[in-house]
This record gives structure tokens, sequence and C-alpha cells, in this order.
């Protein structure tokens, strides 16, 4: 099942008029005759939505009354009062798909695309850094978000960064507690990863064509399960689900504050000014000031992490000699 969030219009219509209307039972001539859509297509819009999980009561002489939303990541859900210019204005929508982030890279070279999402319930084939698997149940999060911008190459690598600046900042939000940044661009709570961050850069004779920024938070998900898959994987560290900390939040919540806070974050480093934006990373790193070890690789790198510098780089410091790593798994080896 697929959707976008801009070729249903008289579905959306209808959805939205009952949203707006929940307190009250409004019956299907009323709908008709409000919205201009004939009763047939009201009643196949209304089956519609509660195929889609939402709840309609229908009451004979009454009518029909929304009482609960669904929590699916809908694309007319995304962009609906969504406080952006452009980041999530469009939303294509996939129930099951491979992973967002190949479909995102198929679509990122069309220029109306800036900003657009590709959100999945489900992935069978979710992406990791460093060829890894990302495992995407039910429950988690899981979208990619296509960006054609007018920073170059050199602000590239800190975008990464950036962008898990953004997602803590909506967590902080809307669930009122911080995450820490992990390097390079993990978010964790209590030292378990919640969230996980890929970029993928497509380049043309060395500009910047596309990024694609792929974005899996563990929403509502069985820790339990997903440890069980990855305990054995290289660079396991712990995992943990945000519906621990809060089971009233919503999804949607989220993912809006986020594109709120990504957006204002891009805009900081189209016009160059990424000081903020690594101070601001650095009071909420769980990394800096540890003695960490970096697998690299050209091989194991130990010492204290000192700074990321403008590029997002870190720097670690052993003795007398300081190393400037670019990317890398990290081990935290003091507390
Ligand atoms: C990591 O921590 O290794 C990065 C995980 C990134 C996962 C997201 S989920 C949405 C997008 N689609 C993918 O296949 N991967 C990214």
């Amino acid at each position: 099942m697929t959707f976008n969030s801009f070729n249903n219009p008289g579905f959306v219509k209808v959805l939205k008029f009952l949203q707006t209307h929940n307190t009250e039972y409004l019956s299907g001539q009323d709908l008709s005759d409000v919205l201009r859509i004939s009763r047939v297509a009201i009643w196949k819009h209304i089956k519609k939505i509660q195929e889609l999980g939402y709840t309609v009561e229908s009451k004979q002489k009454l009518g029909y009354k929304l009482t609960e939303n669904s929590d699916s990541l809908f694309p007319w859900e995304i962009t609906s009062d969504l406080k952006t210019k452009f980041i999530g204005q469009k939303a294509y929508y996939f129930d099951t798909i491979s992973s967002t982030q190949d479909q995102a890279l198929k679509m990122a070279n069309e220029s109306e695309n800036n900003g657009s999402v590709i959100i999945a319930e489900i992935q069978t084939g979710g992406k990791g850094r460093d060829g890894r698997k990302w495992i995407s149940p039910k429950g988690g999060i899981s979208f990619s978000i296509i960006l054609h911008p007018k920073f170059d190459i050199s602000i590239t690598t800190l975008f990464p960064i950036a962008s898990s600046l953004a997602l803590s900042k909506a967590i902080e939000n809307t669930f009122k507690i911080t995450p820490e940044l992990k390097w390079p661009n993990d978010l964790t709570i209590k030292g378990n990863k919640i969230s996980g961050i890929l970029v993928d850069v497509v380049l043309e004779s060395n500009k910047i064509e596309s990024l694609i920024l792929g974005v899996g938070i563990n929403f509502n998900v069985d820790v339990k399960a997903i440890k069980k898959i990855l305990k054995e994987t290289p660079n396991f560290y712990g995992v943990s689900s945000l519906s621990e900390y809060n089971k009233k939040i919503k999804p949607i919540e989220l993912v809006q504050n986020f594109f709120v806070e990504l957006e204002k974050i891009y805009e900081l480093l189209n016009k160059k000014q990424t000081k903020n934006i690594i101070s601001e990373w650095t009071k909420r790193s769980s990394t800096i000031g540890k003695n960490v070890e970096v697998n690299t690789s050209d091989g194991k790198i130990k010492g204290k992490a000192v700074k990321i510098d403008e590029d997002g780089a870190l720097i670690i410091s052993n003795k007398n000699k300081t190393d400037k790593v670019i990317a890398g798994d990290i081990i935290h080896l003091s507390k």
C-alpha cells in the first residue's frame, strides 16, 4: 500500500472535516453539501478512513463521528499544519518497503522533490551505517528526506552531526528528555541507542546534487527482540525504545517537530553559520571528554575525545599526538 500527500484531495477533505468536527455526529448529507462531494463518494471515503485504522462511529439518523486517529504516519498527517517551508511538505508513504533510503535515492534527481519525505511503516531491508542492517519493525519510525543543498562539499561532513542535533532537540521538545549525542550521529538515552542517522551524498562533478538523510527511530519497538538480533554484531552497545519514557506522545508530533528543527539547522548550514551547531552538539555530546577507542578503516585509535572540528571530525589526543577522525565506530572507554 502506498500513498502520497497530494493525490487524494477528496479523501483528505472528508478526513480533515471529521477530525476538526470530532465532537459531533455529521450526517452523510451534511458532509456532501458542505464538502461538495457526492454522498456515494463520502461513503466510500469514510469506509477507506476506517480501513486505514481511524475509528469512525456511525449512528443511524445521526451520521458519523471520528473518535480516534490512526497512529500511522500517513502522508496527509505529515503535511497537515506542518510549520516548515519545504521539509516534509511533500510526503510519500509505504506500508512496507525494502529501504526508504533506496527509494529516496531513486527519486532524488527530481527538482520538485527538494524536502520530500519517504516514510515507511516497515522496512524489510533497512540500512545502517557501514553496510550494517537497521531493524525496522512496525512501531519504529523510518524515513528518508531528499535535499538539494546550496552549501558546498566542505559543509557536507557536518550535515549528519547537525541532523542528529535537530533530532535531539525535537525529542527534548516533545518527550521532555534530552538524548545524548554519540559521535558521529547516534542518539542515546542512558547509553542505549534510540536513533540512528545515515546520509548518502550524490555528487555531480564535485558539486552536491542531493543529500539523502535517513532517520531510524526506535519509537515503540520490542527492545528485547531487537537485542536478540543485534547482540552479536560489531558496534552493538544497547538499544532502547522512546515509548519507555512517555506513552502519550504520538509519533506525528515528534516527526513534525523534527522537520521544523531540521529546517532551522539546514538554513544555518546554507548560511555557513556552523559555530552554534558545533557548540550545541558539544553540549549534548556523550563523547567529548571521554577516553575512547575508534575503529577506523586504517586501524584503531585510542585517546581522549577533545572536540569536533568545523567539519564534524572528531579530534582525539593521546600524549603529544593528535588524531583527526572523519568516520568510524566509537567505543566509550571511560564514563
Ligand atoms: C545507523 O545508525 O546505522 C543508521 C541507521 C539509519 C536507518 C534509517 S531508517 C530510514 C532510512 N532507510 C534505511 O534503509 N536506513 C535509514
